[in-house]
């Protein structure tokens, strides 16, 4: 505790006489009214010019500062000093009602001959701009470091250099897109908005070309190289032909060079399409139409009951996006494991098989776990490939009208009322719009199902801390993670392991809270890892 007298009376800088150490004076003609002039920048002789003017006109100035000073008069100071000032006086309980004026505004009440009304004019800047400066300062290198909400202050910014990313992605410029991820996320982590380029000195990862970006929004509303790039006939077409589940940016740019802009021109084309991109064509619509967190939890259950109706005492975890918080995502990703090693071997074509005996899958594909430790050796840095068990598949989910009771039980039903609902509506409604034949006999509007991505991972008990730090993302989360491990620590993270190149040995870890641990990090939950 600070003695009373230390912590509630404190001097000016220097050179305080010690004549008036009271800093009271009686009788005063404004008692609501009590000065206090700093002698920062000031100077002692004006200061004591000043304050002797004052009270000859009947104001009460105090020459210590006290806590029943009203108001800090100072002069070239901004507020951001004399509160840096007032805080080191008053070791941080300095009081936030006092009124931080400038000198014009003691100058113009001297003249007046009483204290005039508080303009504007007369108060110091509070600077958000400084006040940001202080909490930018402290975001760190690696998103892996940092707390990213949801919480996004800079949604403007951070779209804007996510659509640079994406555009540099498409054109396989792998590079510059991560370099516009990274700079997309340091804004995602600040606390608020940017309002000037000032704010982003000495921030991390924003190098000249999203910097450029960023000034252009700020003092244009708009960046040209954004919006052309949002015009360009090329990124349309690479967004448009991606779209498709199946295909990537590679088969897009191929199709590109060959004339092809759009599905129409797709499908006129008679390019060979294989069964993923047969399926996502047929599905387009609801492939590219966001899945909400409800859709998520009856897709949760049906997963749920698929998997303990074939292996009792499995787990199935949400994981992706929606673990992260976020209420919708562009598919569903699950973990599953046995708590028991080796039991979950041979899971997943029985859980596939149970999905399509009841009706649930519109397409899928397995592929074979591929990992094994000692002939594949530590995972890769650079890569975010896998090698589990995986399942990516497109769900008939029925809609909301059509889930309630129990999901999982009259599928079989469903879908055969289904098909002939949707045939009957088919034959009423011929000329159904859209550029896309399966539209024609799939009026999405009166279908009573949609299709959803869902991706199915089984992971062994021992690698699932792995495994789920690896598939909850963000992506770029991941990516920051796996470069701490390799620059920072000398360490091979992958989905599956966690290898240290000195000691040359794994480091196990039964959860997340592990990991981090050993790769030297605080504990980020999932809902932070919005990077
Ligand atoms: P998603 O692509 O599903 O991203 O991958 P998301 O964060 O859930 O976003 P939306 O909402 O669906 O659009 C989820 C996580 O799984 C990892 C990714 O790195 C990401 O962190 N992942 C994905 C893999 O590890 N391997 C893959 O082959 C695919
Ligand atoms: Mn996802």
């Amino acid at each position: 505790m600070v003695p009373l007298k230390r912590r509630k009376v404190v001097s000016s800088d220097t050179g305080s006489t010690g004549s008036d150490c009271s800093g009271d004076q009686a009788p005063t003609k404004f008692p609501q009214v009590v000065l206090f002039l700093l002698e920062r920048k000031m100077g002692a002789s004006r200061r004591a010019f000043l304050s002797q003017l004052g009270r000859t006109k009947g104001f009460h100035l105090q020459e210590l500062f006290s806590e029943s000073v009203t108001h800090v008069i100072s002069e070239n100071n901004s507020a951001d000093e004399v509160r840096t000032w007032l805080d080191s006086q008053t070791r941080g309980e300095s009081p936030t009602a006092v009124h931080l004026l400038d000198i014009s505004w003691y100058t113009e009440s001297m003249r007046a001959g009483r204290p005039v009304e508080i303009l504007d004019r007369h108060k110091l800047q509070e600077q958000q701009i400084n006040e940001a400066e202080v909490v930018l300062f402290s975001v760190p290198s690696y998103a892996c470091q940092r707390r990213t909400t949801l919480d996004n202050h800079n949604v403007t910014l951070t779209d804007a250099l996510s659509l640079l990313a994406e555009n540099a992605e498409l054109s396989d410029e792998d590079g510059r897109g991560v370099a516009f991820r990274r700079a997309a996320a340091v804004l995602k982590a600040l606390p608020a908005p940017v309002t000037a380029m000032s704010q982003l000195t000495g921030l991390p990862c924003l190098g000249d070309h999203s910097l450029r970006v960023i000034k252009d929004i700020l003092e244009n509303e708009a960046s040209d190289e954004v919006e052309s790039t949002k015009q360009s006939d090329r990124f349309k077409a690479l967004k448009v032909l991606t779209g498709i589940f199946g295909v990537g940016s590679k088969t897009a740019d191929r199709w590109i060079r060959d004339g092809i802009h759009n599905l129409h021109q797709l499908q006129e084309s008679g390019a060979t399409l294989n069964r993923a991109q047969q399926a996502g064509l047929e599905h387009y619509d609801d492939l590219n139409q966001q899945v909400t967190k409800a859709e998520a939890d009856a897709i949760t259950e049906i997963v749920q009951e698929a998997v303990v109706s074939v292996l009792p005492g499995a787990q199935v975890v949400l994981t992706g996006g929606f673990r992260r918080g976020k209420q919708t995502g562009h598919d569903v990703d699950f973990l599953i494991t046995h708590p028991e090693e080796g039991r979950e071997v041979g899971l997943m074509p029985k859980v596939v098989f149970w999905l399509e005996s009841q009706g649930f899958l519109l397409y899928q594909k397995t592929t074979r776990n591929s990992y094994l430790e000692v002939k594949d050796g530590p995972g890769r840095p650079s890569s975010n490939m896998d090698r589990f068990e995986r399942c990516l598949s497109i769900f008939k989910l029925a809609k909301k009208e059509e889930r309630g009771i129990k999901v999982a039980v009259n599928t079989v039903k469903t879908r055969d009322s289904v098909r002939d609902h949707t045939q009957s509506e088919t034959d009423q409604n011929p000329q159904s719009h859209s550029y896309e034949r399966h539209e024609l006999t799939n009026p999405p509007a009166h279908r009573r199902w949609r299709a959803v991505r869902v991706d199915l991972v089984v992971s062994p008990i021992s690698q699932f801390a792995f495994a789920l730090l690896g598939w909850t993302g963000s992506k770029l989360f991941e990516r920051e993670l796996r470069r701490w491990a390799g620059h920072e620590k000398a360490m091979s993270l992958s989905s599956h392991a966690l290898y240290d190149n000195k000691q040359s040995r794994y480091l196990r870890a039964a959860s997340e809270e592990e990991i981090f641990a050993h790769l030297g990090l605080e504990y980020i939950p999932p809902s932070e890892r919005n990077a």
